[in-house]
């Protein structure tokens, strides 16, 4: 399909983010701050809490349901605002799964063998992932070309996958001679791409990672931010004028990141403002500006989770208004196909 073709869909975001644990300081600048700024900018937004994604590996039924809550209560406290964007959790939109089926029939095992997140995530005893791992990637195509989306706000590490969606999007109009699904775009920007550890400047921030002290979770007070960001793994030189003088810092880099993206502020001017100062002064500017931007959030997220009555409302909500975009959407797919639809879908 050529660009020109592309461009007669009307521009609408998709982005999603799994309620397998709690959110970080790196899903926040990742995703979910930009979510919001998307939704300001006036573009039709739809942000899912992928809970289907979520069971690919084990989940605790309950604290899977508390999750899910919980990131919800996140969004609404980050400023997604219900009634402007589409918020809802996955499996309430069966759309999803029937898509990722027609999906899964598309995609080549040999795209899904290319998968990085999927090797990180199996590690060495593959044969023992479950099934949902490997094809969790046309799961997300589904995800994503059910709602005809346009752009998709994530992370540096989801990149392979909206690239994978490309394909898999091209490959189903190329086979069924149609332009039926637009080519979505990845939209990666801002300082904080990809946030790291903060025990280990190498290693992304993840939700997983066994030690609590490598992340910020959106939930810790503003003692534990203070302290995590205190011990966070560091050098000991002080801070230089130039970003390319970084380089081999990872962990100065991510905490200068850090800073830009909390800041709302270029790299380049955090340096301009600490360069000659040791992490004896930069830690602390760091911390309150950190509690400064996340204290409100955290405060308003247990707020809103002490109502979880009130949040499976505004997701069930949602859902109803995400079902009616991605029902028709389904059902045109399946006419593609060749399937037989003599009631209702
Ligand atoms: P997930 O749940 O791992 O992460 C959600 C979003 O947060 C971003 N992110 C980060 N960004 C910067 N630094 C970090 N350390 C960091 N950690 C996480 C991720 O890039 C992502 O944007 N497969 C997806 C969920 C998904 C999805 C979709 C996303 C399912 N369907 C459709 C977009 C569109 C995932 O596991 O994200």
């Amino acid at each position: 399909m050529t660009d020109a073709a592309n461009a007669s869909f009307k521009p609408r975001i998709f982005s999603g983010i799994q309620p397998s644990g709690g959110l970080t300081l790196g899903n926040y600048l990742g995703a979910l701050k930009r979510f919001v700024e998307k939704q300001d900018e006036g573009i039709e937004t739809v942000y899912c809490l992928v809970d289907l994604h979520a069971i690919t590996v084990w989940q605790d039924p309950e604290r899977l349901r508390a999750q899910t809550r919980e990131a919800a209560a996140g969004f609404i406290a980050a400023g997604i605002d219900p009634a402007r964007s589409i918020l809802f959790n996955q499996s309430q939109v069966s759309a999803h799964a029937e898509l990722g089926w027609v999906l899964n029939c598309v995609a080549r095992l040999g795209w899904m063998n290319r998968m990085t997140q999927f090797k990180d995530k199996a590690g060495k005893n593959a044969e023992a992932a479950s099934l949902g791992l490997y094809a969790y990637p046309s799961l997300m195509a589904a995800d994503i070309l059910l709602y005809h989306a346009t752009m998709v706000p994530v992370g540096e590490d989801q990149k392979q996958h909206v690239e994978l969606t490309r394909d898999i999007a091209a490959k189903f109009n190329h086979d069924y001679r149609t332009d039926f699904f637009p080519l979505p775009e990845p939209v990666i920007e801002g300082a904080a791409t990809r946030v790291m550890s903060l025990r280990d400047g190498t290693k992304k921030m993840s939700k997983s990672d066994p030690s609590d002290a490598s992340r910020i979770n959106l939930t810790d007070d503003a003692d534990m931010i203070a302290q995590k960001i205190r011990k966070a793994r560091t050098d000991a030189e002080p801070l230089p004028e130039t970003l390319a003088e970084l380089k081999d810092r990872p962990e100065a880099k991510n905490l200068v990141n850090i800073y830009a993206a909390l800041a709302g502020e270029a790299p380049e001017t955090v340096l301009e403002r600490f360069a000659g100062h040791g992490f004896g002064a930069f830690k602390p500017a760091l911390a309150e500006l950190a509690v400064a931007v996340l204290g409100p959030i955290t405060t308003e997220m247990k707020r809103l989770m002490a109502d979880p009555a009130e949040i499976d409302r505004v997701l069930g909500q949602g859902a109803e208004r995400a079902d009616a975009i991605a029902r028709p959407i389904l059902a045109r797919t399946l006419d593609i196909v060749g399937m037989i639809r003599s009631r209702p879908v």
